[in-house]
């Protein structure tokens, strides 16, 4: 396993459409074990493939207290969402340090491929069911901070570039 490197908005790649993974095998294992360690690394509580440069239709989650309790989606779809919506602060490893506000459906009914290829059903609300529409919107090449005002945005993007400049 490794810790892999994840993009950092506002990098061009972070807005590619991944692909549907067209069989689950050891290449997508090896994949969803290296997002894992990744993701508890940083750590974050969610990742999707396209934040680590992998346009391919795979993502993790583990919104557990202990940290125990990873989730693999692969190809995943929502089947339904419910009428109501809910704000609720969300934050994303690929844009560190920025944390807003955004409205999405309260619960969520997903569909998806586990590690073995086998399809399964999950019904998600609260933490999971945001974190699982953050990061489908990741696969669809859309970050969070897009849901935000214009202005927002280029304030993100210029906190973003002074951040770069402290790194390098
Ligand atoms: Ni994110």
């Amino acid at each position: 396993m490794a810790v892999l490197d994840i993009l950092r908005y506002p990098d061009a790649r972070l807005h590619t459409v991944a692909r549907p993974v067209a069989v689950v095998d050891d290449r997508i294992r090896r994949l969803v074990a290296d997002m894992a360690e990744t993701m508890y690394a940083a750590p974050g509580i969610g990742l999707a493939a396209t934040q680590v440069d992998v346009h391919e239709r795979v993502i993790v989650i583990d919104t557990s207290e202990a940290k125990d309790h990873l989730l693999v989606f692969i190809n995943p779809e929502i089947v339904s969402s419910s009428a109501e919506k809910k704000a609720c602060e969300e934050g994303c490893l690929s844009v560190p340090g920025i944390y807003d506000e955004v409205e999405r459906p309260e619960r969520v009914r997903v569909r998806a491929l586990d590690v073995r290829g086998e399809p399964f059903e999950m019904d998600a609300e609260g933490l999971l069911a945001v974190c699982l529409q953050h990061e489908m919107d990741h696969l669809q090449g859309k970050v969070f901070v897009q849901y935000l005002s214009r202005l927002k945005q280029s304030r993100i993007k210029s906190k973003m570039a002074k951040l770069d400049r402290q790194v390098a």
